[in-house]
C-alpha cells in the first residue's frame, strides 16, 4: 500500500525547536520523528510512502538521501505554498503520479506516533465500502482535537473540529485515514483546504465516511507536552520494553542527577545538575548545579552554572540561558 505522510507544517506549536529543525526531523530518543511513524507504517503493509513536504523541506531529502527511510520507499514532493491538509493531500497524489493505479491509499499526519494496526482499518473499510476510513482514539478531554462521533456500524454521523463543550463523543481523529481515490476529487486545486474542516464533515455528511474506534498506543507529538511525553513513553516501556534514556556517548557527572530524562550524543551533564522528565539534546550542556525539569534543551544550547529551567520550557538550538536564570514554561529565544 502506498502512504501519504503529511509533514509540511510550520510546528508553530515547538518554536523555538522547528525555527531550525522542521517537527518530524526533531529527534524522539534516538531517531527522527519521521522514523517512528514511518517504521509504524512499514510493520503494517506500506512500502511506498509520499512525503507531502513544504517548511524546510531541505532537511528531510538531507536526512534520507538515497531515498529510503527505515526501510520504506520515499518520495519527496513540495508544495511552492501551504495547501493545507487535505490540499497537501491531493498535491502529493497528483505530484507522485498515485493515480497511474488507482488504489486504496493511506494518510497520516507526520507527529502521529501509533501502534494502530492498519489492517484492522482495512478490514472496516472494505466491509463498509467507504470511501475513507479514519482511525479513532478515547481521549479524556476532547475540546482540541476533532471529535467524531458514529453509529453503531461505524459511520460517522458528524465530525466537529475542536468543539465547545460538552463534546458530542471522547472518541477523536487519530490522525490516520485510507481513502479512495474519490476522495481526490472532493478536494478543490489551488488553495487551502482543511481535511479536518471541509472535507470529513462534507463526507459525513454524505454518509461515506467511517470510523474505526480503537484505543492502541497513540500520541501525537505535536505540543512541548505531547513531544516530551513521545520520548518518556518509551523509557517508561510504554511503547515496548524500556529504553535507555542517556546516550553512550552523552557525559554525566558522577555528582549529577538525571531522573527520567533523555540525554542525546554528545550532551554534558555537569557535577551538582539535576535533569528530570526532560530531553537533553546533541551537544548541549548543562552546567554545574542548574536544574531542568519537564523541559527541552536544543541542541548545543547551554543551561548556565545555577540556573533553573521548569515547566514545559523550550530552548532553541545553540541558545543560552544565563547562569543563575529562573524559567518556567518558557521559550528561548523568547521572541519565538
Ligand atoms: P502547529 O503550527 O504547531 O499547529 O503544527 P503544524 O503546522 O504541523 O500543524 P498540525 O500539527 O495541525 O498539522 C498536522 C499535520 O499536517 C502535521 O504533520 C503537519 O506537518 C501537516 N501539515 C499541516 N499543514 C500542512 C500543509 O499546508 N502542507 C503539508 N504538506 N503538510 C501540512
Amino acid at each position: 500500500m502506498q502512504a501519504i505522510l503529511l509533514v509540511g507544517g510550520f510546528g508553530t506549536r515547538l518554536r523555538p525547536l522547528t525555527l531550525t529543525t522542521p517537527k518530524q526531523m526533531l529527534p524522539v530518543l534516538d531517531r527522527p520523528m519521521i522514523e517512528h511513524v514511518v517504521s509504524g507504517l512499514g510493520r503494517h503493509g506500506v512500502d511506498r510512502v509520499v512525503l507531502a513536504l513544504g517548511y524546510q523541506d531541505d532537511a528531510f531529502r538531507a536526512a534520507y538521501p538515497d531515498g529510503r527511510c527505515a526501510g520504506v520507499e520515499l518520495c519527496c514532493v513540495v508544495e511552492s505554498e501551504p495547501l493545507d491538509t487535505a490540499g497537501a493531500i491531493r498535491f502529493a497524489y497528483e505530484a507522485s503520479d498515485m493515480g497511474a493505479v488507482p488504489s486504496t491509499f493511506l494518510v497520516a499526519n507526520g507527529d502521529v506516533i501509533t501502534g494502530l494496526d492498519v489492517s484492522e482499518l482495512l478490514r472496516l473499510h472494505r466491509a463498509a465500502g467507504a470511501e475513507a476510513t479514519i482511525h479513532l482514539i478515547e481521549v479524556e478531554d476532547p475540546s482540541r482535537y476533532g471529535v467524531v462521533v458514529t453509529n453503531a456500524g461505524g459511520r460517522v454521523t458528524a465530525f466537529v473540529e475542536k468543539p465547545s463543550p460538552p463534546a458530542p463523543s471522547r472518541w477523536i481523529n487519530a490522525g490516520t485515514y485510507l481513502m479512495e481515490p474519490s476522495v481526490i476529487g472532493r478536494i478543490a486545486s489551488g488553495r487551502r483546504v482543511s481535511v479536518e474542516r471541509e472535507v470529513f464533515p462534507a463526507m459525513a455528511a454524505d454518509g461515506t465516511l467511517w470510523a474505526l474506534r480503537h484505543n492502541t498506543y497513540w500520541v501525537d507529538a505535536g505540543t512541548p507536552e505531547t513531544y516530551l511525553r513521545a520520548q518518556l513513553d518509551l523509557l517508561d516501556g510504554r511503547r515496548g520494553p524500556a529504553a535507555a534514556g542517556v546516550s553512550g556517548e552523552a557525559v554525566v557527572d558522577p555528582g549529577a542527577v538525571v531522573e527520567r530524562s533523555v540525554v542525546m550524543a554528545g550532551a554534558v551533564v555537569a557535577a551538582g545538575s539535576v535533569v528530570r522528565g526532560s530531553a537533553v539534546h546533541s551537544g548541549a550542556v548543562i552546567e554545574p548545579g542548574a536544574q531542568v525539569l519537564d523541559s527541552v534543551v536544543g541542541s548545543e544550547a547551554t543551561v548556565g552554572r545555577g540556573a533553573r529551567v521548569a515547566d514545559g520550557t523550550l530552548i532553541g538550538e545553540g541558545s543560552a540561558v544565563a547562569p543563575g536564570a529562573a524559567l518556567s514554561g518558557a521559550r528561548v529565544p523568547e521572541a519565538a
